[in-house]
């Protein structure tokens, strides 16, 4: 290894700590702007769950925070369901920028922006301060990524604090029909073309049955083979934790909030034990009945 790359792992995993664990990119071994941009290749091909956000959107009216908001996946449905705001945070400088670049690349998103309805900013959802209100708040798929409960009540009471009167927080998940059954050895998860490269996806997983919930080491390598045969190799891993549903109640009401619904999956179906995804729509405790 060079010494500028080697200055450079440093710097990062300087970064890394500073960030704590807000920065799920900024430590990893391999490069963090192709880390983001693989990231996006992966989800942006995730859009079952866009209508049930811009639905979402729709119901609640007003301004949207999107925490943990990555590349800015959502930011279409929340634009499109009528967000007056849309405010995204998320811990990682490379994914923000992904974000950033995806707005100049959508004409809905960029205008959105240049109305001043679109903003996107790094920071920690466990310690996330705006003076405005939200009538709706979106944590999804950021749970499993925070260290355990002490994180998520931090997470869930800042996300408490950001809501208007009447506003909800929704709370998404693996549920517990879509956890890993087993540990999985390091084996190819899914090849495909991107552009002109072939990218060969690798990944293992060891799981932790723990008091708080099922912890995951998720170790991933990513293999972007080129045109000309050579291959730029992307370790990286990462921490997992799932509580159980009625974990994430109990969280949720240490942290001054009532679970209003629970759904197991984005077309509103039932959650129980085989539910892929575990969906909570969460409401300010002072909010409730009787407290006006
Ligand atoms: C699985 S991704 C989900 C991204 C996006 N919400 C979506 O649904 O497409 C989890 C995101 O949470 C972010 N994240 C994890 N811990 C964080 C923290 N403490 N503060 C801010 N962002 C965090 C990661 O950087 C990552 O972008």
């Amino acid at each position: 290894m060079g010494r500028a790359s080697r200055a450079g792992r440093r710097a990062k995993q300087q970064r890394s700590r500073a960030f704590g664990l807000s920065d799920i990119l900024a430590g990893q071994p391999a490069d963090e702007e192709l880390l983001a941009a693989v990231y996006d290749f992966e989800h942006d091909e995730i859009t079952e769950d866009l209508a049930f956000y811009r639905r979402w959107t729709r119901r609640q009216g007003g301004a949207v925070l999107d925490l943990g908001c990555g590349s800015g996946r959502l930011f279409r449905p929340f634009v499109e369901g009528g967000a007056a705001r849309v405010v995204g945070i998320d811990g990682s400088a490379a994914l923000t920028a992904r974000a950033e670049e995806r707005i100049e690349s959508d004409d809905v998103l960029r205008a959105a922006r240049g109305e001043g309805r679109l903003e996107v900013a790094v920071g920690d959802v466990r310690r996330v301060s705006r003076r405005e209100r939200f009538a709706l708040v979106v944590l999804a798929g950021v749970i499993a990524h925070l260290d355990g409960p002490e994180d998520a009540v931090r997470a869930l009471s800042a996300a408490a604090r950001a809501l208007d009167r009447g506003g909800a927080l929704i709370v998404d998940l693996l549920g517990p029909g879509g956890l890993p059954p087993h540990d999985l050895p390091l084996s190819v998860d899914w090849e495909k073309a991107w552009d002109d490269r072939r990218v060969v996806r690798r990944s293992r997983l060891e799981r932790h049955e723990t008091p708080e919930g099922l912890r995951v080491d998720y170790g991933t390598l990513t293999d972007l083979v080129e045109a000309d045969g050579t291959i730029a190799r992307l370790p990286a891993s990462f921490r997992l934790w799932y509580p159980s549903p009625s974990a994430i109640v109990a969280l949720a009401g240490e942290s001054g909030l009532e679970v209003e619904a629970a759904f197991g999956s984005h077309d509103l179906n039932p959650l129980d034990e085989r539910s892929e995804r575990c969906i909570m729509v969460m409401r300010r405790a002072a909010d409730g009945p009787g407290t006006g």
